[in-house]
């Protein structure tokens, strides 16, 4: 019962990201979607309810909607048919709950299943494919690579985090960096800690670059 869902979820999923090139393509959602299976395993989550908002968690997304409740109701209309409402309703809560908002705005999970969706979506952010995905979303997006004048900022608010134009290299400070401390699991801060110091070592080389040291 439950793969056949999570297989049509998968075909809604792999369709609807088909195209996107701001880092949010349907290779993110399968990076994020396999490790959410495997956090899911270690920390013992419900595994349908994981998969299945792990392969929708992006469909209702700020950054890549207008309107965030037509991307729920999308959802909603997707699953109805084969799912309780209440399943429904766990999966959808999950979704509204994932996304990073600010360096100073708490965005807390209050299940195990969110918190895993939550870190496998912030390990993605992170090492080698984060750095990828933060400049493609910059040039998704028009922004510069770097600019020495424009300091990174600590958004306070939810507002101010998504109102920032600055320059791709400012994202690591003002939120990559921040997500090792913010993992929920502990499995997920195990993984975070590699990825993180490659991220380190990847500005400090980006940096003496920048500055003709190297
Ligand atoms: P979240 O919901 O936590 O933001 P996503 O799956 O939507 O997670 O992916 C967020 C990714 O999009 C970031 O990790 C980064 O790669 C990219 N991104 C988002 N905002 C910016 C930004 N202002 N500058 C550069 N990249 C960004
Ligand atoms: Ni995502």
């Amino acid at each position: 019962m439950s793969e056949a869902i999570i297989e049509k979820v998968r075909h809604f999923a792999e369709s609807h990201f088909a195209d996107d090139g701001s880092g949010h393509d349907w290779w993110h959602v399968h990076r994020v979607w396999n490790m959410a299976k495997h956090l899911a395993d270690a920390e013992g989550a419900d595994r349908t309810i994981v998969e299945i908002a792990a392969l929708l968690h992006d469909v209702a997304d700020w950054k890549l909607n207008q309107d965030e409740s037509q991307g729920m109701n999308t959802i909603r209309e997707l699953l109805a048919g084969d799912l309780a409402p209440a399943t429904v309703d766990r999966i959808c809560d999950i979704i509204s709950k994932v996304s990073f908002k600010g360096a100073g705005v708490e965005t807390p999970t209050d299940t195990l299943e969110g918190k895993v969706v939550q870190d496998a979506d912030r390990l993605d952010a992170l090492g080698a494919v984060g750095i990828a995905r933060t400049f493609a979303y910059g040039g998704n997006r028009g922004r510069l690579i770097h600019h020495p004048d424009q300091p990174p900022q600590l958004h306070g608010s939810f507002e101010a985090y998504k109102n920032n134009q600055g320059p791709s290299t400012n994202h690591f400070y003002e939120k990559l960096l921040l997500l090792k401390d913010r993992m929920n699991t502990g499995t997920a801060k195990q993984i975070a800690e590699e990825r993180h110091r490659f991220m380190e070592s990847y500005l400090d080389h980006f940096f003496k670059e920048w500055n003709g040291e190297l």
